[in-house]
């Protein structure tokens, strides 16, 4: 038997996917977060590539993007020496666990998943389970380790809520053995929209690259698809989501980027056009990539290094993850001999 003790600092727990390019929505919407939370808390963050495959994925592809999602969380400052970053497949009783939380999740739970309705649109008449289970799956990822934090954007506010629903009801069924966590959001950035549709979710998979910034993309390129970016016809640069979508994303993304609050950023932009404002916002995100795209590509090349982090901190999520595992085992009614 794995015995581990969980430590006395608060739990923080997220994930992403190793599917596309990230884009700056999930680098302000989330990753940036975590970078700052793993200061105060004890901190997991996962590459979740059994999430990945409930959509098609060429092999090949999901194991390079799986390399490449370490390097690049490594590269835009996840501290190993502070956090665990593993790799989701790599540690079994995410399964394990799932398969437990199925069997008190509710079907008409799961048909409620506004992500699942987009999504399953793309399978067609063949919609796969995985893709319906997917959200118990991410549940299973978040209670394994006594979560208290989820910081994550918006468009997974729904997820955490049913993990938290899923929590309460194993707890009064069983007895307690989950935590309850918390969904964290940012003070800007939950919500990085298009730049080409900016009343849609910025998303790597998107087809048109000019709607996303990926996290790769060269200065030249960033500064292009910024200048391209869909604004409106007024050429005043105030904060409105409503009446303004595009240039209120432009301005959140500014305020990630710089540090600046939303109204000093319509003074400083106050009688100057829109492709004044349209160049600082495309400088500012090139220049906090810059630094980030430097390490990515040099530990790219690290590879015995990646393998060695993956390979001892999902030992370390495994041992953490076996401890609930156990428990709830035990509560459901398992023999343990
Ligand atoms: P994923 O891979 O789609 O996205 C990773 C993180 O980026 C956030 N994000 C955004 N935030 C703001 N604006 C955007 N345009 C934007 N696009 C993406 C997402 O909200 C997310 O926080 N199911 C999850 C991964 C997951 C997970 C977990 C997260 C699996 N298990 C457990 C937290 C806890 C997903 O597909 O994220």
């Amino acid at each position: 038997m794995k015995i581990i003790e969980i430590p006395d600092k608060k739990i923080v727990y997220s994930g992403i996917q190793p599917s596309g390019t990230f884009t700056v929505g999930n680098y302000f919407g989330a990753m940036k977060n975590w970078v700052n939370l793993q200061e105060d808390y004890h901190s997991l963050f996962c590459v979740v590539d059994l999430h990945a495959i409930t959509m098609p994925q060429n092999p090949e592809e999901l194991r390079r993007r799986t390399y490449e999602s370490i390097a690049l969380l490594l590269a835009l400052g996840i501290n190993p020496d502070k956090s665990i970053l593993y790799v989701q497949s790599m540690v079994p009783e995410h399964c394990e666990l799932t398969w437990i939380l199925n069997c008190c999740t509710y079907m008409g739970e799961l048909s409620r998943m506004t992500q699942f309705k987009d999504k399953s649109q793309k399978q067609g008449e063949n919609i796969r389970v995985g893709l319906f289970d997917y959200p118990v799956l991410m549940a299973a990822d978040i209670l394994l380790y006594q979560t208290d934090l989820v910081p994550v954007g918006n468009d997974q506010r729904q997820h955490v809520e049913l993990a938290r629903d899923i929590a309460i009801r194993f707890n009064q069924q069983f007895g307690h053995t989950f935590k309850v966590p918390e969904a964290y959001f940012g003070e800007s950035g939950a919500r990085i929209m298009s730049l080409q549709e900016p009343t849609r979710k910025m998303s790597k998979s998107d087809d048109n690259l000019n709607s996303f910034i990926s996290l790769l993309d060269d200065p030249k390129t960033i500064i292009k698809k910024f200048k391209r970016a869909v604004t409106d016809s007024e050429m005043a640069v105030y904060h409105d989501r409503e009446k303004k979508p595009g240039v209120s994303n432009l301005m959140e993304i500014y305020a990630c980027a710089t540090g600046n609050c939303l109204d000093d950023i319509t003074t400083e932009f106050e009688g100057k056009g829109y492709g004044d404002f349209k160049a600082a916002v495309g400088e500012a995100v090139a220049e906090t990539l810059l630094p980030v795209q430097r390490d990515y590509h040099r530990l790219l090349k690290e590879k015995d290094y990646l393998k060695q982090i993956m390979r001892t901190h999902s030992e370390k999520a495994s041992m953490m993850a076996w401890k609930t595992l156990a428990k709830a085992r035990k509560q459901v009614g398992f023999v343990t001999v």
